[in-house]
């Protein structure tokens, strides 16, 4: 049951995405908005969450199908305790060509700084750190926890000197909330070694009250650079590839922008996921996913499972982003804290 997967519209399964905790020490407005997300919400309990075997045992069988790279998320992914022990698992899981995962992470830099040489030391290759505005008073309006620019700026620091680069910012765009920061964002890390992207704010979950009229559309964030620090397109680094890439005429380096709303990239995408109780989800806007912990707990062989996920990748049809609109809107959906960045 191993190999190669295809999916009803002939993309291959390349990508696994793994939430690790559905906790964050943030509660960005557009994530976790701390009315939704207060002292009484339910997260899920540890022995929900998938231990390292389970969370390894999982990554062999995927890579056995032919998986490449392999991205931690949360919630916060540096909360879960030892996860350095989790990177160096996942990069001794063998691949069908024989050259090692690709691992990466995603986080919200808060304690970057002191896990960034621990992480590298176990086999992490790059991170992809969240700073939505390099403004202190913008910055805690939107983490609404009052963290400070400056400490994600000493945790994007750290991963560069302990080498795990390209260091990648991304920045969620909420029109009324940050937009007037585009511009000193991408001038602020223009002429360094890091890649800022500037993401369209989704409707995923139904808690962050998405409306498209918040969004700024990637055409929008490219003119307003441009005009201030010229840009010319440049082509992507593999196909697929999620961010549209552009470079400063002037050679002061790249920005990316992410456009699943004004230009949906679903014809490409080679992403499943994997939520931190163990569920499997072939699309982020998927009302339920797959419970691969039954399986995994319930005493399935590698084999079982194996059959259960190309089973699942063959039958996949998802496309939500090349339709949202009126039917979209009314489906249920689940946060993006829980099923992973
Ligand atoms: P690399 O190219 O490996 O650096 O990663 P990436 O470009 O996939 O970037 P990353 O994983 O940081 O994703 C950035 C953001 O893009 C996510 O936080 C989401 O907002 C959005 N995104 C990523 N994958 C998908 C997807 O499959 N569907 C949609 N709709 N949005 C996505
Ligand atoms: N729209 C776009 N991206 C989002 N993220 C979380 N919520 C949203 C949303 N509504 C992404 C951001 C952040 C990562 C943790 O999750 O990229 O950096
Ligand atoms: Fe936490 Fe990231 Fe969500 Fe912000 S966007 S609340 S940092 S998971
Ligand atoms: Fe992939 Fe679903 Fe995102 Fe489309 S909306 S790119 S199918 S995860």
């Amino acid at each position: 049951p191993t190999g190669h997967v295809e999916d009803t519209r002939g993309r291959a399964l390349r990508d696994l995405r793994i939430s690790v905790t559905d906790r964050c020490n943030f509660r960005c407005v557009y994530c976790m908005p701390k009315e939704i997300f207060g002292r009484d919400y339910a997260f899920l309990p540890k022995a929900s969450l998938l231990s390292f075997e389970e969370i390894t045992r999982l990554t062999t069988i995927a890579a056995a199908h032919g998986i490449r790279k392999v991205r931690l998320t949360g919630g916060e992914p540096l909360l879960r305790k030892d996860i350095d022990k989790l990177v160096s698992m996942i990069k001794d899981v063998p691949t069908t060509d024989g050259t090692p995962l690709d691992v990466a992470l995603t986080t919200n830099g808060s304690v970057l700084a002191r896990k960034a040489q621990q992480l590298a030391d176990a086999g992490l290759d790059r991170v992809t750190v969240s700073l939505d505005s390099v403004d202190e008073d913008t910055f805690r309006a939107m983490n609404d926890v009052d963290y400070s620019v400056r400490s994600v700026l000493d945790g994007i620091d750290a991963a560069h000197e302990a080498g795990l680069s390209p260091v990648k910012i991304n920045m969620v765009v909420k029109k009324g909330m940050n937009d007037q920061d585009i511009v000193p964002m991408a001038r602020h890390f223009k002429d360094t070694p890091y890649i800022v992207r500037f993401i369209e704010f989704m409707d995923v979950g139904t808690s962050n009250g998405w409306k498209l009229d918040e969004v700024v559309p990637s055409a929008e964030v490219i003119a307003r650079i441009n005009d201030e620090m010229p840009l010319e397109p440049a082509s992507p680094n593999y196909s697929g590839e999620v961010a549209g890439r552009w470079r400063y005429t002037d050679g002061g380096g790249e920005i990316g922008v992410i456009s699943s709303v004004t230009q949906a990239f679903c014809s490409t995408c080679t992403r499943a996921r994997i939520s931190a109780d163990g569920k499997l989800f072939t699309c982020l806007f998927q009302a339920a996913g797959h419970d691969l912990r039954a399986l995994l707990r319930g005493g399935c062989t590698d084999d079982e499972i194996a059959t259960v996920m190309a089973h699942l990748w063959r039958a996949r049809t998802d496309n939500y982003s090349e339709r949202r609109g009126q039917e979209t809107a009314k489906r249920q959906k689940i946060e993006m804290s829980y099923i992973g960045g």
